[in-house]
């Protein structure tokens, strides 16, 4: 498949299937920053109350930064992995330090803030500044895996770069942004690792796996 045919196709669908959630509806790289954080080992649906208190209590980077740390610490209550907490507050207080105040505007840029790695990089510039960074998560490789039919095993740290070179083959130059969040929410609601929609499902005619009968077998995961 086309990269504007594989890319148009999956915006397409996430405009008729996305879920509306609130971090969609913002560029403020701040806002995106802190989804991303709290979405890191946690469901959409238990992240999200987190999201909105974390922006109603810390409307800007600046509050949060200024904000005592067992209060971040109490509002964090329920979702786990207080060094995220920890980690989280440091961050605001280094963009306001070392950055004065304002996120870097590069994905290049954010990759120097604690605890932002490739794909919060991706994420933010994408989101935040339409850069054309395609996003990695575990959603996306087996959407790619599956569609181009790559048996490369996703566990092993030397995948990561051919799976990087074809997201970034894919990636929408005039819409990054919605091509991120497309193939992410394609691979969360459509192509799911268990029993994946593919009967009805728009990329059906392109798909490597679907055609080929490998559904099941991909994406190769094999822990070393
Ligand atoms: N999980 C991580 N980032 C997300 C996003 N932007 N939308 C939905 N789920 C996500
Ligand atoms: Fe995923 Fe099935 Fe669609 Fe292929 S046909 S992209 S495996 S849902």
């Amino acid at each position: 498949s086309t990269p504007s045919s594989f890319s148009n196709t999956l915006i397409d669908w996430y405009h008729r299937h996305q879920r509306p959630l609130p971090w969609r509806e913002t560029t403020n790289p701040y806002a995106i920053w802190l989804s991303e954080i709290i979405l890191q080992q946690t469901r959409v649906r238990q992240g999200l109350p987190y999201y909105l208190k974390f922006i109603e209590r810390f409307p800007t980077v600046q509050d949060l930064a200024n904000a005592p740390e067992d209060e971040v610490l109490r509002l964090w209550q329920g979702l786990g992995y207080y060094s995220r907490a920890r980690n989280l507050h440091f961050t605001a207080k280094q963009v306001v330090t070392e950055f004065g105040g304002e996120f870097p505007r590069s994905y290049a840029g954010l990759l120097q803030l604690k605890g932002v790695g490739s794909y919060t990089a991706a994420a933010i510039a994408s989101f935040a500044y339409r850069e054309p960074v395609a996003v990695l998560d575990g959603n996306v490789y087996r959407v790619l895996a599956r569609v181009f039919g790559r048996h490369e095993n996703i566990a092993a740290p030397a995948s990561k770069k051919i799976f990087e070179e074809i997201a970034n083959q894919q990636i929408s130059l005039d819409h990054p942004d919605t091509y991120n969040q497309a193939i992410m929410e394609f691979g969360a609601i459509q192509c799911t690792p268990v029993a994946p929609d593919c009967l009805f499902c728009p990329l059906q005619q392109e798909c490597f796996a679907f055609q080929h009968g490998l559904v099941n077998v991909l994406p190769v995961k094999e822990k070393a």
